[in-house]
């Protein structure tokens, strides 16, 4: 992966800091996208100014594809990997979801990372590293309670990798793939934890966190790190055994193989 130029959104914390770490560690240049843009400094400065550049957008913004890409091929060149793992997971009974909740997982998780993909297409196709990383969900697999939009929109942007893969074709250089952890211990699990704790007396988030981790299938919550190695490892060995990884397996394993029967 040496010089390879990743683009990584949501890279202020979280997963997509452990991702840019793990991908410039073999040896990637990194484009660090998200809003706060003093995080993103800080990341930078953890990885050196060689290696990776800030790049504070809002993702919502409609203009967000073409500002990420123009940053990228003025200030690093033309990217070989996307990895779109930028996103919120807010949680509420189906009935107190509100169309805000709605819009803002459907623009975080489908149609931004679609626009995004879309407009990085030529440059991607054209690499012989080319190679898209989805940060989904076990919740694009499965239905979880109290977060019926989160849930809607993981599954759309399994979707959306699918229908890429099957585009593709196995012999394309260009490869793409969606990674699904379960719950994996960062803000926006604490966050969830927290609001479904949110005034009850029965239930404190800490108890919410601990059933949280039960229900991954390792029975316990990953952590950043190992979703960000799992991510660079698909980014540098680029394998060809499936597109979906669920990583709430030990070990990992792909849940399907690229689809190329006829549509219907
Ligand atoms: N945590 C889990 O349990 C878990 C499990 C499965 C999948 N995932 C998925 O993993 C991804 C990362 O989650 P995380 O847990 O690392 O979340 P996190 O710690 O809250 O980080 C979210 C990242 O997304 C960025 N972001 C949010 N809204 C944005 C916007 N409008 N424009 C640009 N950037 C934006 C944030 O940066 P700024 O605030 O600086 O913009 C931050 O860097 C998400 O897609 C999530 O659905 C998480």
């Amino acid at each position: 992966m040496d010089g390879a130029i990743a683009i990584v959104t949501g890279a202020s914390r979280g997963i997509g800091h452990a991702i840019a770490h793990s991908l410039a560690a073999r040896g990637a240049r990194v484009l660090l996208v998200a809003r706060d843009a003093a995080r993103l400094a800080a990341v930078a400065g953890e990885l050196g100014g060689a290696t990776a550049v800030p790049c504070a957008v809002d993702l919502r913004a409609p203009d967000a594809p073409e500002r990420v890409l123009a940053a990228c091929r003025d200030r690093l060149g033309p990217p070989d990997i996307v990895v779109n793992n930028a996103g919120t997971a807010p949680s509420a009974p189906f009935e107190r979801t509100t169309d805000a909740m709605l819009d803002e997982v459907l623009d975080l998780h489908v149609r931004m990372p679609f626009r995004l993909l879309r407009a990085a297409w030529p440059d991607l196709r054209h690499s012989a590293a080319g190679t898209v990383v989805q940060l989904a969900s076990t919740a694009g697999l499965r239905g979880y309670a109290y977060t019926s939009a989160y849930t809607t929109a993981k599954h759309a942007m399994l979707g959306t990798t699918r229908a890429l893969a099957a585009e593709l074709g196995t012999a394309a250089a260009l490869r793409i793939y969606a990674v699904c952890p379960g719950f994996v211990d960062t803000d926006v699990t604490r966050g969830a934890a927290r609001a479904l704790a949110a005034g009850r007396t029965d239930r404190s988030e800490a108890d919410v966190l601990r059933s949280m981790a039960a229900m991954n299938r390792l029975g316990r919550l990953h952590t950043a790190a190992e979703v960000g190695e799992a991510v660079a490892r698909l980014c540098a060995e680029r394998p060809t055994g499936g597109v979906v990884l669920d990583l709430d397996r030990d070990p990992p394993a792909f849940v399907d193989a690229p689809d190329t029967s006829p549509p219907g």
